[in-house]
């Protein structure tokens, strides 16, 4: 079977109801990302971040998988997809995606700040207050500004296998997972599916953009993937 591996980013839950982030201003729900998403921030105001991821797992519960996550899942039957998401939410597990990894953390786990191992699922609320075992404040399961991606290695050896790469709803901002494109083998096709695609064909070999919302560019992506199947 050809493998597929497809990028996603913020965009592709932007038709369940999430706000992207950058299509705020480089506000995320209202807020400053230093503010809420980098450990400095955390150190600062504890109460706001917590309340600020309580608020999007909250959310989170209440959202769907949209068509674009269920078409990626369907794609299963006849190809090898594998999915690396900028996303912390788990819309692509919920449509049926069997392999999915997570570089920026998930929203319904958190983990200890003493040690980052330490990781449980949380579905709830999450307060200052709520420690681990070993006496310490849980905090997100997030991977924040300024800290490593510990899946980025794995996520550099499944680019690298790519048959086709697709990249869905990113702006190509955050760092390092908008590097994973230069990880791809040379010359392998690349779809580009974004309303308003931060890249140009000019930029890689092979590179198709499809300008559009995530939900009709995955159904065109489906046609162009079984023309060139
Ligand atoms: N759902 C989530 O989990 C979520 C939501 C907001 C932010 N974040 C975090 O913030 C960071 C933001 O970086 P990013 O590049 O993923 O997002 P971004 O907000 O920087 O960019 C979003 C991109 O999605 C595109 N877009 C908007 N509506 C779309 C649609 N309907 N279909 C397809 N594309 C659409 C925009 O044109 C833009 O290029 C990530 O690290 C992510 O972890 C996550």
């Amino acid at each position: 079977m050809k493998k597929i591996v497809v990028l996603t980013g913020a965009g592709i839950s932007a038709e369940s109801g999430i706000q992207t982030f950058r299509d705020a201003d480089g506000l995320w729900e209202g807020h400053d990302v230093m503010e809420v998403a980098s450990p400095q921030g955390f150190a600062a105001n504890p109460e706001l971040v917590l309340d600020f991821y309580n608020k999007r797992r909250k959310q989170l519960l209440t959202v769907k998988p949209n068509k674009a996550h269920f078409n990626l899942a369907e794609l299963e039957q006849i190809f090898d997809v594998e999915i690396i998401t900028q996303n912390v939410d788990n819309l692509h597990e919920r449509a049926g995606s069997s392999k999915v990894i997570h570089l920026h953390g998930e929203l319904l786990k958190v983990r200890s700040t003493a040690d980052e191992s330490f990781v449980l699922d949380w579905h709830k609320d999450l307060f200052v207050g709520d420690l681990c075992i070993n006496n310490s404040q849980l905090r997100p399961h997030i991977v924040w500004f300024g800290e490593m991606v510990p899946m980025l290695d794995k996520a550099i050896e499944i680019t690298e296998t790519a048959d086709v790469l697709v990249i869905i709803g990113t702006s190509m901002q955050v760092y390092p997972a908008a590097s994973l494109i230069n990880y791809a083998q040379q010359d392998i096709p690349i779809y580009f599916i974004d309303p308003k695609p931060s890249v140009s064909e000019n930029d890689f070999n092979n590179l198709t953009i499809i300008n559009d919302v995530a939900s009709s560019g995955t159904d065109q992506l489906i046609e162009l993937l079984k023309v060139n199947a």
